[in-house]
Protein backbone atom coordinates (compact mmCIF):
# COMPACT_ATOMS: atom_id res chain seq x y z
CA UNK A 1 0.00 0.00 0.00
CA UNK A 2 1.39 3.49 -0.59
CA UNK A 3 1.16 6.65 1.78
CA UNK A 4 -2.28 7.96 0.08
CA UNK A 5 -3.87 4.91 -0.51
CA UNK A 6 -2.73 3.91 3.67
CA UNK A 7 -3.70 7.56 4.72
CA UNK A 8 -7.08 6.80 3.06
CA UNK A 9 -7.36 3.83 4.83
CA UNK A 10 -6.42 4.43 8.04
CA UNK A 11 -6.73 7.58 8.90
CA UNK A 12 -9.96 9.59 9.87
CA UNK A 13 -11.79 10.95 6.17
CA UNK A 14 -11.67 14.70 7.51
CA UNK A 15 -9.38 16.49 4.54
CA UNK A 16 -10.12 16.95 1.18
CA UNK A 17 -6.60 15.93 0.01
CA UNK A 18 -4.64 16.67 -2.73
CA UNK A 19 -2.86 13.48 -4.18
CA UNK A 20 0.77 14.89 -3.16
CA UNK A 21 3.28 13.25 -0.78
CA UNK A 22 5.84 15.38 0.46
CA UNK A 23 8.74 14.41 2.05
CA UNK A 24 11.30 17.23 2.22
CA UNK A 25 11.24 20.85 2.81
CA UNK A 26 14.31 23.73 2.72
CA UNK A 27 13.27 27.39 3.01
CA UNK A 28 10.08 28.07 0.24
CA UNK A 29 11.04 24.40 -1.13
CA UNK A 30 9.11 21.00 -0.76
CA UNK A 31 9.95 18.32 -2.33
CA UNK A 32 7.57 14.97 -3.04
CA UNK A 33 8.08 11.62 -3.12
CA UNK A 34 8.72 11.37 -6.72
CA UNK A 35 11.71 14.24 -6.67
CA UNK A 36 9.40 16.96 -7.79
CA UNK A 37 10.34 20.18 -6.32
CA UNK A 38 7.41 22.82 -5.79
CA UNK A 39 7.26 26.22 -4.49
CA UNK A 40 5.16 26.83 -1.25
CA UNK A 41 2.94 29.71 -1.30
CA UNK A 42 0.95 28.01 1.64
CA UNK A 43 3.65 27.91 4.19
CA UNK A 44 1.40 25.20 5.56
CA UNK A 45 -1.32 27.58 5.85
CA UNK A 46 0.61 30.39 7.41
CA UNK A 47 2.73 28.66 9.64
CA UNK A 48 5.80 27.84 8.35
CA UNK A 49 7.14 31.67 8.62
CA UNK A 50 10.60 30.92 8.66
CA UNK A 51 10.49 28.01 6.09
CA UNK A 52 10.94 24.56 6.16
CA UNK A 53 13.94 23.33 7.95
CA UNK A 54 15.17 26.95 9.23
CA UNK A 55 18.80 26.15 10.46
CA UNK A 56 17.89 28.14 13.76
CA UNK A 57 14.79 26.48 14.00
CA UNK A 58 16.60 22.74 13.75
CA UNK A 59 19.34 23.63 16.16
CA UNK A 60 17.13 24.74 19.01
CA UNK A 61 14.76 21.95 18.11
CA UNK A 62 17.91 19.61 18.09
CA UNK A 63 19.70 20.81 20.83
CA UNK A 64 16.04 21.63 23.45
CA UNK A 65 15.29 17.67 22.16
CA UNK A 66 18.64 16.30 24.42
CA UNK A 67 18.14 18.77 27.37
CA UNK A 68 14.14 18.39 28.35
CA UNK A 69 11.17 17.77 26.36
CA UNK A 70 8.52 17.94 28.54
CA UNK A 71 7.90 18.69 32.22
CA UNK A 72 4.01 19.41 33.94
CA UNK A 73 2.89 22.73 34.09
CA UNK A 74 3.22 21.58 37.64
CA UNK A 75 6.46 22.95 37.84
CA UNK A 76 8.58 25.83 36.30
CA UNK A 77 10.58 25.79 33.25
CA UNK A 78 12.72 27.78 32.03
CA UNK A 79 12.06 28.62 27.87
CA UNK A 80 8.23 28.73 29.09
CA UNK A 81 9.15 31.85 31.49
CA UNK A 82 11.36 33.05 29.01
CA UNK A 83 8.79 33.21 26.24
CA UNK A 84 6.01 34.77 28.20
CA UNK A 85 8.31 37.63 29.22
CA UNK A 86 9.33 37.80 25.68
CA UNK A 87 5.87 37.90 24.08
CA UNK A 88 4.54 40.59 26.61
CA UNK A 89 7.69 42.54 26.59
CA UNK A 90 6.39 42.99 22.82
CA UNK A 91 3.10 43.32 22.54
CA UNK A 92 0.38 45.23 24.79
CA UNK A 93 -0.21 42.07 27.32
CA UNK A 94 0.77 41.42 30.60
CA UNK A 95 0.28 37.54 30.96
CA UNK A 96 0.48 34.76 28.92
CA UNK A 97 -1.70 31.20 28.41
CA UNK A 98 -0.13 28.49 26.53
CA UNK A 99 -2.30 26.31 24.40
CA UNK A 100 -1.14 23.67 21.66
CA UNK A 101 -3.39 25.26 18.86
CA UNK A 102 -5.52 28.52 17.22
CA UNK A 103 -8.53 26.36 18.61
CA UNK A 104 -7.53 25.90 21.52
CA UNK A 105 -6.05 29.44 22.34
CA UNK A 106 -9.42 30.50 21.51
CA UNK A 107 -10.97 28.42 23.86
CA UNK A 108 -9.09 29.76 26.53
CA UNK A 109 -9.86 33.41 25.33
CA UNK A 110 -13.66 32.46 25.59
CA UNK A 111 -13.34 30.50 28.92
CA UNK A 112 -11.31 33.60 30.24
CA UNK A 113 -13.95 36.59 28.72
CA UNK A 114 -16.95 34.40 30.51
CA UNK A 115 -15.23 34.01 33.98
CA UNK A 116 -13.94 37.66 33.91
CA UNK A 117 -17.52 38.92 34.48
CA UNK A 118 -18.74 35.67 36.03
CA UNK A 119 -16.06 35.04 38.40
CA UNK A 120 -18.89 36.31 40.93
CA UNK A 121 -22.50 35.17 41.37
CA UNK A 122 -25.56 36.70 39.66
CA UNK A 123 -23.31 38.43 36.67
CA UNK A 124 -25.05 38.01 33.36
CA UNK A 125 -22.40 39.05 31.05
CA UNK A 126 -21.90 35.67 29.20
CA UNK A 127 -22.44 36.39 25.20
CA UNK A 128 -19.34 36.74 23.00
CA UNK A 129 -20.03 38.95 19.81
CA UNK A 130 -18.18 37.04 16.56
CA UNK A 131 -18.27 38.43 12.94
CA UNK A 132 -20.06 37.11 9.70
CA UNK A 133 -17.41 35.06 7.72
CA UNK A 134 -14.76 34.85 10.62
CA UNK A 135 -13.08 31.45 11.71
CA UNK A 136 -12.50 30.53 15.07
CA UNK A 137 -11.28 26.96 15.11
CA UNK A 138 -13.25 23.87 15.08
CA UNK A 139 -13.70 23.12 19.05
CA UNK A 140 -17.46 22.94 19.88
CA UNK A 141 -16.99 26.47 21.07
CA UNK A 142 -14.66 28.02 18.30
CA UNK A 143 -17.09 26.19 15.99
CA UNK A 144 -20.06 28.12 17.33
CA UNK A 145 -17.95 31.13 17.33
CA UNK A 146 -17.20 31.00 13.63
CA UNK A 147 -19.61 32.63 11.23
CA UNK A 148 -19.03 30.04 8.33
CA UNK A 149 -22.73 28.12 8.84
CA UNK A 150 -20.92 24.77 6.43
CA UNK A 151 -18.65 24.55 9.50
CA UNK A 152 -21.34 23.90 12.43
CA UNK A 153 -23.05 21.76 10.34
CA UNK A 154 -24.07 18.37 11.83
CA UNK A 155 -23.09 19.40 15.52
CA UNK A 156 -26.30 21.24 16.92
CA UNK A 157 -26.89 21.63 19.34
CA UNK A 158 -24.14 24.29 19.47
CA UNK A 159 -23.53 26.61 22.68
CA UNK A 160 -25.06 29.38 24.12
CA UNK A 161 -24.48 32.72 24.03
CA UNK A 162 -22.92 33.32 20.67
CA UNK A 163 -24.17 36.25 18.52
CA UNK A 164 -23.07 37.04 14.41
CA UNK A 165 -22.48 40.29 13.25
CA UNK A 166 -21.50 41.38 9.55
CA UNK A 167 -18.15 42.89 9.61
CA UNK A 168 -17.29 46.24 9.19
CA UNK A 169 -20.73 47.68 10.11
CA UNK A 170 -20.52 49.35 13.06
CA UNK A 171 -24.11 50.27 13.36
CA UNK A 172 -24.73 46.08 13.35
CA UNK A 173 -22.03 45.76 16.83
CA UNK A 174 -24.01 48.79 18.88
CA UNK A 175 -27.14 47.03 17.92
CA UNK A 176 -26.27 43.69 19.69
CA UNK A 177 -25.45 45.43 22.93
CA UNK A 178 -27.81 44.41 25.29
CA UNK A 179 -26.17 44.56 28.71
CA UNK A 180 -25.38 40.66 28.50
CA UNK A 181 -22.63 41.17 26.16
CA UNK A 182 -18.92 39.90 27.66
CA UNK A 183 -16.84 40.12 24.65
CA UNK A 184 -16.38 40.83 20.72
CA UNK A 185 -14.00 38.33 19.30
CA UNK A 186 -12.53 39.66 15.69
CA UNK A 187 -9.56 38.58 12.73
CA UNK A 188 -8.34 42.41 12.32
CA UNK A 189 -7.45 40.69 9.11
CA UNK A 190 -10.23 37.51 8.14
CA UNK A 191 -8.00 34.94 6.98
CA UNK A 192 -10.36 31.94 5.91
CA UNK A 193 -13.62 33.93 5.05
CA UNK A 194 -11.65 35.40 2.16
CA UNK A 195 -8.90 37.82 3.39
CA UNK A 196 -10.40 40.86 4.11
CA UNK A 197 -9.75 43.43 6.56
CA UNK A 198 -11.15 44.91 9.03
CA UNK A 199 -11.41 48.90 8.42
CA UNK A 200 -9.36 51.82 10.40
CA UNK A 201 -12.59 53.62 11.29
CA UNK A 202 -14.34 49.96 12.13
CA UNK A 203 -11.51 48.90 14.92
CA UNK A 204 -11.22 51.86 16.80
CA UNK A 205 -15.18 52.36 16.89
CA UNK A 206 -14.96 48.98 18.22
CA UNK A 207 -12.44 49.61 20.68
CA UNK A 208 -14.62 52.56 22.02
CA UNK A 209 -18.02 50.73 22.06
CA UNK A 210 -16.29 48.10 23.62
CA UNK A 211 -14.70 50.77 26.12
CA UNK A 212 -18.20 52.53 26.69
CA UNK A 213 -19.74 49.16 27.49
CA UNK A 214 -16.88 47.88 29.62
CA UNK A 215 -16.39 44.32 28.17
CA UNK A 216 -13.55 42.70 26.40
CA UNK A 217 -12.35 43.10 22.75
CA UNK A 218 -10.85 39.67 21.73
CA UNK A 219 -8.27 39.66 18.49
CA UNK A 220 -7.78 36.19 17.16
CA UNK A 221 -4.46 36.81 15.36
CA UNK A 222 -3.92 33.10 15.31
CA UNK A 223 -3.37 33.20 11.31
CA UNK A 224 -2.55 37.12 11.05
CA UNK A 225 -0.11 37.32 14.18
CA UNK A 226 3.71 36.48 14.02
CA UNK A 227 4.77 38.55 11.12
CA UNK A 228 2.26 37.87 9.15
CA UNK A 229 0.89 40.74 7.92
CA UNK A 230 4.05 42.84 8.21
CA UNK A 231 3.73 43.83 11.57
CA UNK A 232 5.04 41.37 14.54
CA UNK A 233 1.00 41.46 15.18
CA UNK A 234 -1.68 42.78 12.26
CA UNK A 235 -3.35 45.06 15.27
CA UNK A 236 -0.37 47.03 15.04
CA UNK A 237 -1.10 48.40 11.31
CA UNK A 238 -4.17 49.80 13.33
CA UNK A 239 -2.76 50.73 16.56
CA UNK A 240 -6.04 49.66 17.85
CA UNK A 241 -5.25 47.46 20.69
CA UNK A 242 -7.22 44.74 22.41
CA UNK A 243 -7.89 42.91 25.58
CA UNK A 244 -6.93 39.76 24.69
CA UNK A 245 -5.32 38.28 21.91
CA UNK A 246 -4.57 34.39 20.26
CA UNK A 247 -1.91 33.27 18.08
CA UNK A 248 -0.87 30.22 16.97
CA UNK A 249 0.09 28.84 13.67
CA UNK A 250 3.53 30.59 12.82
CA UNK A 251 4.61 30.85 16.47
CA UNK A 252 6.66 27.89 16.77
CA UNK A 253 7.35 27.89 12.88
CA UNK A 254 5.25 23.78 12.48
CA UNK A 255 5.50 22.69 16.33
CA UNK A 256 2.23 22.91 17.79
CA UNK A 257 1.64 25.94 19.91
CA UNK A 258 -0.81 28.18 20.67
CA UNK A 259 -1.32 31.47 23.09
CA UNK A 260 -3.37 33.66 25.14
CA UNK A 261 -2.57 36.77 25.71
CA UNK A 262 -4.47 39.22 28.07
CA UNK A 263 -3.55 42.58 29.96
CA UNK A 264 -3.37 42.31 33.98
CA UNK A 265 -7.02 43.33 33.98
CA UNK A 266 -8.89 40.58 31.84
CA UNK A 267 -6.49 37.95 33.37
CA UNK A 268 -8.23 38.17 36.45
CA UNK A 269 -10.45 36.40 34.93
CA UNK A 270 -8.49 33.23 35.96
CA UNK A 271 -7.43 32.05 38.90
CA UNK A 272 -5.50 28.65 39.90
CA UNK A 273 -7.73 25.80 38.34
CA UNK A 274 -9.57 27.53 36.06
CA UNK A 275 -7.76 26.65 33.22
CA UNK A 276 -5.14 24.16 32.39
CA UNK A 277 -3.53 21.70 29.64
CA UNK A 278 -0.87 19.08 29.51
CA UNK A 279 1.34 20.19 26.74
CA UNK A 280 0.75 24.12 26.97
CA UNK A 281 4.60 25.75 26.80
CA UNK A 282 6.74 22.71 26.74
CA UNK A 283 10.29 23.45 26.98
CA UNK A 284 10.56 22.05 23.18
CA UNK A 285 7.66 24.30 21.72
CA UNK A 286 8.62 27.22 23.90
CA UNK A 287 12.25 27.35 22.80
CA UNK A 288 11.40 26.83 19.51
CA UNK A 289 8.75 29.89 19.60
CA UNK A 290 11.96 31.97 21.26
CA UNK A 291 13.83 31.18 18.45
CA UNK A 292 10.63 32.31 16.13
CA UNK A 293 10.43 35.34 17.70
CA UNK A 294 13.91 36.74 18.02
CA UNK A 295 14.02 36.61 14.16
CA UNK A 296 10.40 37.96 13.29
CA UNK A 297 10.39 40.55 15.44
CA UNK A 298 13.41 42.26 13.90
CA UNK A 299 12.25 45.74 12.13
CA UNK A 300 14.14 44.92 9.38
CA UNK A 301 12.59 41.22 8.77
CA UNK A 302 9.19 42.96 9.10
CA UNK A 303 9.93 45.92 6.57
CA UNK A 304 11.11 42.99 4.59
CA UNK A 305 7.75 41.24 4.68
CA UNK A 306 5.93 44.42 4.30
CA UNK A 307 8.17 45.55 0.56
CA UNK A 308 8.01 41.96 -0.56
CA UNK A 309 4.24 41.96 -0.01
CA UNK A 310 3.83 45.15 -1.59
CA UNK A 311 5.68 43.70 -4.35
CA UNK A 312 3.43 40.73 -4.77
CA UNK A 313 0.46 42.78 -4.44
CA UNK A 314 1.81 45.40 -7.36
CA UNK A 315 2.52 42.41 -9.78
CA UNK A 316 -0.58 40.42 -9.12
CA UNK A 317 -2.54 43.71 -9.59
CA UNK A 318 -0.75 44.02 -13.26
CA UNK A 319 -2.17 40.47 -13.86
CA UNK A 320 -5.23 41.80 -13.23
CA UNK A 321 -4.82 44.01 -15.98
CA UNK A 322 -4.71 41.27 -18.55
CA UNK A 323 -6.77 38.99 -17.05
CA UNK A 324 -10.53 39.79 -16.69
CA UNK A 325 -11.43 37.00 -14.18
CA UNK A 326 -9.41 38.47 -11.69
CA UNK A 327 -11.92 40.66 -9.47
CA UNK A 328 -9.24 42.00 -6.62
CA UNK A 329 -6.00 41.72 -4.53
CA UNK A 330 -6.26 42.40 -1.24
CA UNK A 331 -4.53 41.67 2.22
CA UNK A 332 -1.13 42.90 4.00
CA UNK A 333 1.61 42.15 4.06
CA UNK A 334 2.32 38.23 2.95
CA UNK A 335 -1.22 36.79 2.98
CA UNK A 336 -2.85 37.82 0.10
CA UNK A 337 -5.67 37.07 -1.46
CA UNK A 338 -7.18 36.95 -5.02
CA UNK A 339 -11.06 36.59 -6.14
CA UNK A 340 -11.68 35.71 -9.51
CA UNK A 341 -14.77 35.35 -10.76
CA UNK A 342 -14.07 31.44 -11.79
CA UNK A 343 -13.57 28.54 -9.39
CA UNK A 344 -9.95 29.27 -8.03
CA UNK A 345 -10.06 25.02 -7.83
CA UNK A 346 -8.28 24.32 -11.23
CA UNK A 347 -5.94 27.20 -11.19
CA UNK A 348 -4.85 25.50 -7.67
CA UNK A 349 -4.51 22.53 -9.49
CA UNK A 350 -2.92 23.09 -12.65
CA UNK A 351 -0.27 25.73 -10.40
CA UNK A 352 0.63 22.65 -8.48
CA UNK A 353 1.27 20.89 -11.94
CA UNK A 354 3.77 23.78 -13.16
CA UNK A 355 5.32 23.47 -9.58
CA UNK A 356 3.82 26.27 -7.26
CA UNK A 357 1.63 25.32 -4.05
CA UNK A 358 -1.48 27.65 -3.73
CA UNK A 359 -4.93 27.18 -2.13
CA UNK A 360 -8.01 28.12 -2.68
CA UNK A 361 -10.52 29.30 -0.22
CA UNK A 362 -14.68 30.58 0.13
CA UNK A 363 -14.68 28.66 -3.73
CA UNK A 364 -13.32 31.42 -5.86
CA UNK A 365 -10.45 33.53 -4.06
CA UNK A 366 -7.37 32.28 -4.50
CA UNK A 367 -4.68 32.61 -0.99
CA UNK A 368 -1.24 33.36 -0.65
CA UNK A 369 0.52 32.76 2.53
CA UNK A 370 4.33 32.24 1.49
CA UNK A 371 6.86 31.64 4.21
CA UNK A 372 7.78 35.20 4.90
CA UNK A 373 11.67 34.28 3.78
CA UNK A 374 10.08 34.00 0.31
CA UNK A 375 12.33 35.55 -2.18
CA UNK A 376 11.36 38.16 -4.69
CA UNK A 377 12.54 35.40 -8.01
CA UNK A 378 9.93 32.94 -6.15
CA UNK A 379 7.13 35.69 -5.95
CA UNK A 380 8.37 36.61 -9.70
CA UNK A 381 8.01 32.79 -10.99
CA UNK A 382 4.67 32.10 -9.44
CA UNK A 383 3.62 35.62 -11.32
CA UNK A 384 4.37 34.29 -14.46
CA UNK A 385 3.15 30.52 -13.60
CA UNK A 386 -0.49 32.24 -12.78
CA UNK A 387 -0.13 34.43 -16.13
CA UNK A 388 -0.09 31.20 -17.83
CA UNK A 389 -2.55 29.32 -16.01
CA UNK A 390 -4.95 31.76 -15.87
C1 LIG B 1 -8.02 33.00 12.51
C2 LIG B 1 -7.94 31.57 12.92
N1 LIG B 1 -8.33 31.24 14.16
C3 LIG B 1 -8.27 29.96 14.59
C4 LIG B 1 -7.83 28.95 13.77
C5 LIG B 1 -7.80 27.55 14.26
O1 LIG B 1 -6.48 27.15 14.49
P1 LIG B 1 -6.12 25.60 14.64
O2 LIG B 1 -6.37 24.96 13.32
O3 LIG B 1 -4.66 25.61 15.03
O4 LIG B 1 -6.98 25.06 15.72
C6 LIG B 1 -7.42 29.26 12.47
C7 LIG B 1 -6.96 28.20 11.56
O5 LIG B 1 -6.93 28.34 10.36
C8 LIG B 1 -7.48 30.60 12.04
O6 LIG B 1 -7.10 30.95 10.80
Amino acid sequence: MNTIEKTDKYVFNTYGRIQKVFVRGEGATLWDEDGNKYTDFLAGIAVCSLGHCHPDVTSVITHQASTLVHVSNLYYTQPQAELARVLVEKSFADKVFFANSGAEANEAAIKLARRYFNREEGNQRYKIISMKQSFHGRTMATLTATGQDKIKHGFQPLIDGFVHIPFNDINALEEAMDGTVCAVMMEPVQGEGGVVAADPDYLRSVRELCDKEGILLVYDEVQTGMGRCGRLFAHEMYDVKPDIMTLAKALANGLPMGAMLATEKAAQGFAVGSHATTFGGTPLVASVALTVLSIISEPEFLRNCTDKGEYFKSRLNLLKKSHPQIKDVRGQGLLIGMELDVEAAPVVEKCLEKGFIINAIQGNILRFAPPLIVSREEIDALVDVLDTVL
